[in-house]
């Protein structure tokens, strides 16, 4: 019998094989293939083509990238050391643009070499390593915990929508917008799961519904464009999405489309709910226009998984990967520390206040 997809790490860091390893996520469902990647390019190449994909598990394959590009690094003096980790750690920086938990976690690793200067590169790697497992180790508390404060939100039974795929498969465990759900069921709670599609890269057909029917939830998979038919019918009763960074006025940006979700949500009545780690918060921006939008390749309109390509030759394509939905659409951002409601910027704050005082 084959292995439940949520009995296998998503993101790890094999000791064994000095390697990160991965669930190769655009081979799924239909195929399950472990990689363990150990050269930065081929880190870089599974970000950037989305082999692992979702805000934590992106900041988390960086963390032990970062940490595999160090061990790289001849031991040499420090300046000679660091210099090297830099330009590593702008290189990996560079694979994904939006989600904000890639340079969080590069920059925590940044920032253990520099609290050491002077320490010879064998305890730097030292270091790094246990900084790298930290980040991954969170996670799932971080989840779990943000799981937690979700389900305080839903009952037994209910209807609920996922755009793209914020579960277990975009971090360690859990999930952020599905970790209600998971943890949920763990107590023999049942949900209505109805996950969008997600065009074009299909993460909610391909990803959240496998997580879900793996989880044992009933599943529904419907186009993006059929979610307002869904509200409609009465069938749903929260909308939960994840987030790749929100900004200091509750602004979000997630995959695309989630803000024509926010706004039929609002139009039927139903709250909207964005899940967001600490991790994926950026107080440094402002608003959502600040927040930088990645530009995919058009083939992925035009041409990924169609036997023939769908469009005609020469048209343009604008193939942005997310989108930003005002903090006017969203009824609550989910946290670990807590739930936030409007006025968000304050919200926000008391959050990171909370942090610190629980972190000491
Ligand atoms: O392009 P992807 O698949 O990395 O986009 C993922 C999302 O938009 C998720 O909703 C977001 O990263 C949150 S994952 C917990």
């Amino acid at each position: 019998m084959s292995k439940n997809i949520l009995s296998i790490d998503t993101v790890a860091l094999d000791e064994e094989k000095r390697a990160l390893k991965i669930i190769d996520q655009t081979k799924l469902p239909g195929t399950v293939e472990i990689l363990y990647l150990t050269k930065q390019e081929e880190i870089y190449e599974a970000i950037y083509l989305l082999r692992v994909r979702g805000a934590p598990a992106i900041g988390v394959a960086a963390a032990i990238g970062i940490y595999l590009a160090a061990l790289e690094i001849t031991d040499t003096a420090y300046d000679d050391f660091y210099a090297k980790f830099k330009k590593a750690k702008d290189y990996l920086d560079s694979s994904r643009p939006t989600a904000v938990n890639l340079s969080w976690a590069l920059k925590r690793m940044e920032k253990v070499v520099l609290d050491h200067r002077g320490a010879e590169s064998a305890v730097l790697k030292e270091l790094l390593h246990d900084e790298a497992v930290k980040i991954r180790d969170e996670d799932v508390w971080v989840c779990k915990s943000l799981g937690e404060y979700g389900l305080s939100l839903i009952k037994d039974g209910d209807g609920i929508l996922t755009h793209c795929n914020a579960g277990q498969l975009a971090t360690v465990k859990y999930g952020t917008a599905l970790a209600p759900v998971h943890l949920g069921g763990e107590r023999g709670m049942k949900f209505k799961v109805f996950c969008d599609e997600t065009r074009p890269l299909l993460q909610g057909a391909r990803l959240s519904s496998f997580e879900m029917v793996s989880a044992g939830m009933d599943t529904t998979v419907i186009c993006d464009n059929m979610a307002s038919q869904v509200m409609k019918n009465g069938w749903v009763k929260a909308c939960f999405v994840g987030c790749d960074r929100v900004a200091a006025n509750g602004d979000a940006a997630n995959k695309i489309g989630t803000c024509g979700v926010a706004i039929l949500a609002k139009h039927y009545g139903i709250p909207f709910y964005v899940c967001a780690p600490t991790s994926t918060i950026d107080m440094s921006v402002k608003e959502g226009k600040d927040i930088v939008i990645e530009e995919r390749k058009g083939e992925e309109v035009t041409e990924m998984w169609y036997r023939e390509r769908m469009a005609p030759q020469g048209v343009k394509v604008f193939n942005p990967a997310f989108d930003v939905t005002d903090h006017d659409l969203i009824d609550a951002i989910i946290t670990e520390y807590g739930i936030v409601r409007a006025p968000y910027t304050e919200g926000l704050i008391k959050i990171f206040e909370e942090k610190a005082k629980q972190n000491g």
